[in-house]
């Protein structure tokens, strides 16, 4: 029983689905079609069904095999990350929407190989508003790992405003500079460089930092991009390029999977996942690093890194930032 009515759910191998009730007969109809054995395990009796060769359904009941009680209630209560009413969601004042949004953004960051550790240190590069970071400070101290958090923005006002809420919270292990990410450095190598919707080309100046900064994991969500796109548009046109909208589409494909190349070629195993769901932002591609060094990998990777270049005949900012091509 959801909170939206009756519901059957089916899982299938991996998949699940919630299938509203009424909807079922129709549903159980279609998944019996190509079934030649049933099962069924009920609270009042198990039934055993076989289709015969001319197509007959043979029936047979027998005593229930499962004595076990059966609840109306969802059999599964979720797993958040946070809890639902965390004080960063008031403080940051961010919608729902954006608050499961975070939760999911934790949910992705969760398999990287540092958390367990007292201590890592992040740096958010063109942090903005930063909750998403945050919430990686807030669920670090729910598993007992210190977030050493250093956001970076190129925006002096909203790195004021950050440094209140970090406050505000009490979380002393966040701090933020008003820098470009080209200019930040630090003595020591970092643990994880995030960077979600930095504008156009600061996601390359972003995934530079993380490899200039010898960080562990680099996660970045790119924004919108504008390089490549004008770069293609001097091509020959053909039947793809002719169109402004699926030459864009088609530059933002290019873009990223350069990027996710050039990360191979330095030695990170890359992870190309949806950030957010489609229908809240296109803009919902997340490319996942961790670094792991293979001469194979690399190797496969220069080599497809190379090849889309010159397909495309670009000059990516991605390869000024960081040395990952034989050059032309
Ligand atoms: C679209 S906002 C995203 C903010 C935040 N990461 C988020 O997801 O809500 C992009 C931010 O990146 C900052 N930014 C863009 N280029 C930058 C650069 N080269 N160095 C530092 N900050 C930069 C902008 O000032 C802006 O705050």
């Amino acid at each position: 029983m959801l909170k939206r009515g009756s519901v059957v759910k089916l899982v299938d191998g991996p998949r699940t689905e919630t299938i509203p009730r009424e909807e079922w007969p129709a549903r159980l109809d279609a998944l019996l079609e190509n079934a030649r054995n049933v099962h069924l395990l009920a609270p009042d009796g198990d039934v055993h069904a076989r289709r015969s060769k001319k197509g007959k359904w043979l029936v047979s009941r027998g005593k229930a095999s499962s004595s076990a009680p059966i609840a109306a209630a969802h059999d599964r209560t979720p797993q958040r990350a946070l809890p639902q009413a965390h004080p960063l969601f008031a403080a940051t004042h961010i919608s729902h929407d954006k608050e499961r949004q975070v939760q999911h953004y934790i949910e992705l960051l969760r398999p990287l190989p540092i958390w367990g550790r007292e201590r890592i240190s992040v740096v958010d590069a063109g942090c903005g508003k930063a909750y998403m970071s945050l919430a990686l400070v807030a669920y670090g101290r729910e598993v007992g790992t210190r977030v050493e958090l250093v956001g970076l923005d190129a925006n002096a006002q909203v790195i004021e405003i950050m440094r209140g809420i970090a406050n505000e919270l009490g979380y002393d292990e966040a701090r933020f500079e008003a820098t470009t990410i080209d200019d930040y450095e630090s003595d020591t190598p970092i643990d994880l460089l995030v960077s979600l919707h930095a504008c156009d080309t600061a996601t390359d100046d972003a995934i530079a930092a993380g490899v200039r900064l010898q960080a562990e994991a680099i996660v970045v969500a790119p924004c919108c991009h504008h390089e490549l796109a004008a770069q293609i548009a001097s091509n020959e046109k053909d039947g793809l390029l002719r169109h402004g909208l699926l030459l864009g589409r088609q530059a933002d494909l290019v873009t990223d999977a350069l990027r996710a190349a050039a990360l191979e070629t330095l030695g990170y195993r890359v992870d190309v996942i949806e950030f957010v769901s489609a229908e809240h932002t296109a803009k919902n591609l997340m490319l996942r690093a961790v670094r792991a060094p293979s001469a194979t990998r690399a190797a496969r990777a220069r080599r497809e890194y190379d090849e889309l270049r010159d397909r495309w005949g670009v000059r990516p900012a991605i390869e000024r930032a960081l040395a990952v091509s034989h050059g032309r």
